[in-house]
């Protein structure tokens, strides 16, 4: 898929006199192969950018304020450059909430930003797993630099957008969808070390296919949920401080040495720690496993990861297992996960591209037949990370 330049530079049009854009930027949403809660543990993870993205066409205003129409709210709203701050989070998070906190961030950074008239189109369904918000974020930014001449650094846009979400927005997130949204590399996966921020693209093979399994079912509680998962495991590192005052993270942690606090914390810290410990070192062994071929390795740890989620860390759901249990029935795939924080959204399945079709098909109709009737199957691209269109 992906949105249609053509319908964004016809928004703008419509929204701004009939004016031309001078630019449009995009920026791609991500699918996540493994390494799941593991970024703002400093760890391991491997994500790549996908063909369901972001584009803003935009261009300049004389005045401080950002015009902005969103088709996907049906919306127009007025940010004014000039009174942007972090107001306390608190309420439900808007769709403005990313834009004003993005051009906020850039501000705290000493970026002087020209005012902007902006159309979004996104076809990136929000709240399924997919990064709808980071790669919102890094497309404003993408937008935002290019209108005031501002030098594109994707990694430093990165942690700007990550900065707009945990401060201006209140999601305690990690670096990984602000990252890949802005590096992706085409037919690629990105293997991150999200403590060094060291990048090594791991080739897709041609006769795998990633397919996206979105089970509709929106999530709701990721805000409260994220930050209390984080919290557990915050408990648990405390503890091994304790004991080994070197370790910073849970990245620096094994499993003997958390094994050794176990009658120290609850029984749901050592688990979300046990999690993490285990998950972060499967990016590693996925990226391994693609670069000698071997299928039914990268499925095991596919799977591996997903039981993880469910049983240790507990952020899965019913839908999520459901349709994962389905993929894995079902011929052509090697193994499937959730992906994303959880609490709904999407899993993924890694497909023999042959059976793509055949699996599509199958998953759908047997989705339905014993779950929620929306959701979505889809294969996705691999595609490259943030830039401007010409126009
Ligand atoms: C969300 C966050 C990421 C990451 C994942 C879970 O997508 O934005 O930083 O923590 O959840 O792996």
């Amino acid at each position: 898929m992906s949105v249609d330049p053509a319908e964004v530079v016809n928004d703008f049009r419509q929204a701004f006199n009939g004016q031309s854009p001078p630019l449009i930027a995009r920026a791609p949403g991500r699918i996540n192969l493994i390494g799941e809660h593991t970024d703002y543990h400093d760890g391991f993870v491997l994500p790549a950018a996908i063909d369901r993205e972001v584009l803003i066409a935009a261009g300049p205003r004389d005045d401080q304020t950002l015009q902005v129409l969103a088709t996907a709210y049906n919306e127009h709203a007025t940010i004014d450059l000039r009174t942007l701050r972090v107001a306390g989070v608190a309420g439900k998070t808007r769709w403005t909430d990313y834009i004003a906190g993005t051009a906020w961030a850039l501000g705290e950074a000493g970026h002087k930003l020209v005012g902007a008239n902006m159309a979004v189109r996104s076809d990136v369904p929000i709240g399924a797993g997919l990064a709808s918000s980071a790669c919102l974020e890094m497309a404003v930014a993408r937008a935002l630099c290019a209108n005031s001449g501002i030098p594109w650094d994707a990694v430093v846009m990165a942690k700007l957008a990550r900065k707009a979400e945990n401060a201006f927005v209140g999601v305690q997130c990690g670096i990984m969808d602000q990252l890949v949204s802005g590096i992706g590399v085409a037919g690629h996966a990105l293997l991150l070390d999200c403590r060094s921020l060291t990048v090594e693209p791991v080739t897709m093979p041609v006769d795998l296919s990633v397919v996206v399994m979105d089970t509709g079912i929106r999530r709701t509680l990721d805000t409260t949920e994220y930050a209390a998962r984080r919290d557990a495991c915050t408990v648990a590192l405390r503890v091994i401080q304790e004991r080994q005052a070197n370790i910073r993270t849970l990245r620096d942690v094994d499993l003997p040495l958390l094994e050794s606090i176990r009658q120290k914390v609850s029984i749901a810290a050592f688990r979300r720690a046990a999690h993490v410990i285990a998950e972060n070192a499967r990016p590693v062994q996925l990226a391994a496993a693609f670069t000698i071929g071997d299928w039914q390795l990268a499925g095991k740890l596919i799977n591996a990861s997903h039981a993880s989620l469910r049983d240790l860390y507990e952020v899965s759901t019913p839908e999520l297992d459901l349709i994962t249990d389905l993929a894995k029935d079902t011929a052509g795939c090697y193994g499937a996960r959730m992906t994303g924080a959880g609490f709904g959204g999407s899993a993924i399945a890694l497909v023999t591209s042959d059976a793509v079709k055949s699996f599509i098909s199958h998953v759908s109709a047997a989705y339905r037949a014993k779950g929620p009737s929306t959701g979505e199957v889809f294969a996705c691209q691999l595609v490259s990370g943030a830039s401007i269109l010409s126009v």
